[in-house]
C-alpha cells in the first residue's frame, strides 16, 4: 500500500454495513427547507430555525457545539450563515461519499478560504487540484513510517522533560503543558526551530488565532480587515510570526547553500522544493505556518483530553501503568515503543479520546458542481460541514456515546478501530462514523505522527505520574479546533 492511502488504517472499519436508520434518503430541498419533515420521517430532531439576514448565526455563536449536536440523527441538516446555504452532513455514508468515493466533485471551498485563507494562504491545507497534488507528494516523505518512527526519541525526550518539571502534589494546567510540549516536538522534529524566543512567537500567534476564530464570536464569521481589537491583535501576531518564519527559512537556506548538512526534516524538504522550482517562497512560508498550527494544537488537544479523561478513571490509569511495567520505560526504548501494537491499551485510550473529543470538531467541503447527496440536489458552492463532533457521539452508532470507554476498541486487537462490543448499534457502525483525521486523499498527512506522539507522551507522563481531577467539568471555546474554555487543571501524584 502506498503512503498516500485513501482509507487510513486507523479510520473506520471499512466493512460494516449501515443500518436502515442510517441510510439517509431524506428528501430535503436544496433551497434550505428548515422545518418540513420528509415524508415518513418521524424521528428527525427539530431543526434550528434561521433568522432573516444572519440565518442561523445566532444559534451557532450562542452554542457552537450544541448547534452541531442538533444535527444528530438528521442526516443532512440545512442551515444558513448570512447568505451562504450550508448543511451539516451527519450520515457516515454521505461523509464517505464526500471525502472518499466522489472526492473529485468537492473542494475545500470559498467559506473555508474566506475564514482561514489569510492564515494558511496557498499552503497544502487549502491548495486545490494539481497544486495540492504536487505539494502533498513533495511533503509526504517527511511522514513515511520509518521517518516518523525516527522522531520517537524527540517525542519521549520532550515528554520526560515535561514530567521532570512537575512536583508531587502540584496542580498543573495540562492544556498549556500539552501545547508547549507539542510545539517543542514539532519544532525539534519537522522544522528545526531552536528553543527560546522563536517558540514564544509561535505561542503568542496561536493564542491570537484561537481568539480570532472563537466560534462564539460573530466576528469569527466576519472578514479579517474589520479593524476590531481582536483582528488588530491577530494581524500583529501573524506579522510577527511571518517575520520569524522568514528568518528561520533564510537560515536554513544559507545552511543548504553553504553545503552544510540540511538534514531530512520537513523544512529542508520545503526549502529544497523552492530551489527546484516546485514551490514559490510565499507558499513555503504558508506551509510552515500551516504545519505549526495543524500540527501542534490538534495533538495538544488530544493529549489534554486524554489526561483529563483518565484523571477520572484511576483503574484505567492503573491498567496503562501495568502495560508500561510489562513493556519497560519508553524513554529507554523509544523505537520499540513506536512499533505497531507496542502499547495496545494506550492506543485504545487515544482512539477513545479522539472519538469523544475530536480536536478538529468539524471541517468543510463545497461541491465544485451540482451533486446529489442522499437524494438531495446540492448546488455547487453549498457549504457542507463534516462534523466528527456530531458523528462520534451519535447514539445510532455508539453505545453510551457520551461515556469515555476505551474498552469499546478492544474486541479485535488487529483492528483497533471499528468495534468492541457487538451491540446492536455498534455492530452496524459504518466506517465513517469515526473520522478524527478526515478521510480520502486529503486525510491528515500528520496522522501517523500525531498518533505516535500521543502514545509516547501518554506512556512517558503516565509512567511517572498519577493524575487526579481538579477541573471538574470541561467547557469549550471551539474555534477551528475544540479548544477548552480556560485551563484544564489536574493534580499530579507520584504513583
Ligand atoms: C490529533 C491530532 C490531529 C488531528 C485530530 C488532525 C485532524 C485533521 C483533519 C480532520 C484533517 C482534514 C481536514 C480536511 O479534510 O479539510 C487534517 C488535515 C491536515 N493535517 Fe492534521 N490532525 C492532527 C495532527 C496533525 C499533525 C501532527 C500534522 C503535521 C505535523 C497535521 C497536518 C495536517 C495537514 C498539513 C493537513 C492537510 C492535508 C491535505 O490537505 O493534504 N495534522 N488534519
Amino acid at each position: 500500500m502506498s503512503e498516500e492511502t485513501h482509507a487510513p488504517e486507523r479510520i473506520g472499519t471499512g466493512h460494516d454495513p449501515p443500518t436502515a436508520d442510517g441510510d439517509g434518503g431524506e428528501a430535503t430541498s436544496a433551497d434550505g427547507d428548515h422545518s418540513r419533515p420528509a415524508p415518513g420521517d418521524t424521528n428527525r430532531p427539530e431543526r434550528p430555525q434561521p433568522l432573516p439576514v444572519i440565518g442561523n448565526l445566532h444559534q451557532i455563536t450562542r452554542n457552537p457545539l450544541g448547534f452541531f449536536e442538533a444535527a444528530r440523527g438528521d442526516d443532512l441538516m440545512p442551515y444558513r450563515v448570512f447568505t451562504d446555504q450550508c448543511y451539516v452532513v451527519s450520515n457516515p455514508e454521505a461523509v464517505q461519499t464526500v471525502l472518499v468515493d466522489d472526492d473529485g466533485a468537492y473542494r475545500k471551498g470559498e467559506m473555508m478560504r474566506g475564514q482561514i485563507g489569510s492564515l494558511l494562504g496557498d499552503g497544502i491545507f487549502l491548495a486545490e487540484g494539481d497544486d495540492w497534488q504536487t505539494q502533498r507528494a513533495t511533503m509526504q516523505p517527511a511522514f513515511y513510517r520509518d521517518r516518523v518512527t525516527g522522531y520517537a526519541d524527540a517525542m519521549v525526550d520532550s515528554s520526560a522533560e515535561l514530567a521532570d518539571s512537575w512536583e508531587d502534589g502540584k496542580v498543573v494546567d495540562v492544556a498549556t503543558a500539552s501545547s508547549d510540549l507539542t510545539i517543542s516536538v514539532l519544532a525539534d522534529t519537522l522544522l528545526g526551530i531552536e528553543p527560546g524566543s522563536d517558540r514564544e512567537v509561535v505561542t503568542r500567534a496561536a493564542e491570537a488565532i484561537a481568539v480570532r476564530y472563537d466560534s462564539r464570536r460573530v466576528g469569527a464569521f466576519l472578514p479579517e480587515w474589520i479593524p476590531s481589537p481582536t483582528n488588530r491583535r491577530y494581524r500583529r501576531a501573524l506579522e510577527e510570526l511571518r517575520q520569524t518564519i522568514d528568518r528561520i527559512i533564510r537560515d536554513r537556506r544559507r545552511t543548504l547553500e553553504d553545503g552544510g548538512d540540511p538534514g531530512a526534516d520537513l523544512l529542508s524538504i520545503l526549502v529544497t522544493a523552492t530551489a527546484d522550482g516546485k514551490m514559490d517562497d510565499e507558499t513555503l512560508r504558508d506551509n510552515v505556518v500551516t504545519f505549526l498550527f495543524a500540527g501542534h494544537e490538534t495533538t495538544a488537544l488530544g493529549l489534554t483530553y486524554a489526561l483529563y479523561s483518565l484523571a477520572d478513571e484511576p483503574a484505567e490509569q492503573e491498567r496503562l501503568r501495568e502495560e508500561f511495567e510489562a513493556f519497560g520505560d519508553p524513554v529507554d526504548r523509544p523505537n520499540d515503543a513506536a512499533a505497531r501494537d507496542a502499547l495496545p491499551a494506550t492506543d485504545r485510550v487515544v482512539d477513545e479520546t479522539l472519538r469523544l473529543y475530536p480536536p478538529v470538531q468539524s471541517f468543510f467541503r463545497e461541491p465544485a458542481r451540482p451533486v446529489e447527496l442522499l437524494g438531495t440536489q446540492v448546488p455547487a458552492g453549498t457549504v457542507l460541514a463534516l462534523s466528527p463532533w456530531t458523528c462520534h457521539r451519535d447514539p445510532r452508532w455508539w453505545d453510551d456515546p457520551e461515556e469515555f470507554r476505551p474498552e469499546r476498541w478492544s474486541r479485535d486487537p488487529t483492528r483497533r478501530t471499528g468495534g468492541a462490543s457487538k451491540s446492536k448499534s455498534e455492530s452496524a457502525r459504518p466506517e465513517y462514523a469515526y473520522f478524527p483525521f478526515g478521510g480520502g486523499p486529503r486525510h491528515c498527512i500528520g496522522m501517523r505522527f500525531a498518533l505516535l506522539e500521543l502514545r509516547l507522551s501518554l506512556a512517558t507522563l503516565l509512567s511517572r505520574w498519577r493524575f487526579e481531577p481538579v477541573t471538574e467539568t470541561l467547557s469549550f471555546a471551539p474555534s477551528a479546533t475544540l479548544q477548552p474554555d480556560g485551563p484544564v487543571r489536574l493534580r499530579v501524584i507520584r504513583p
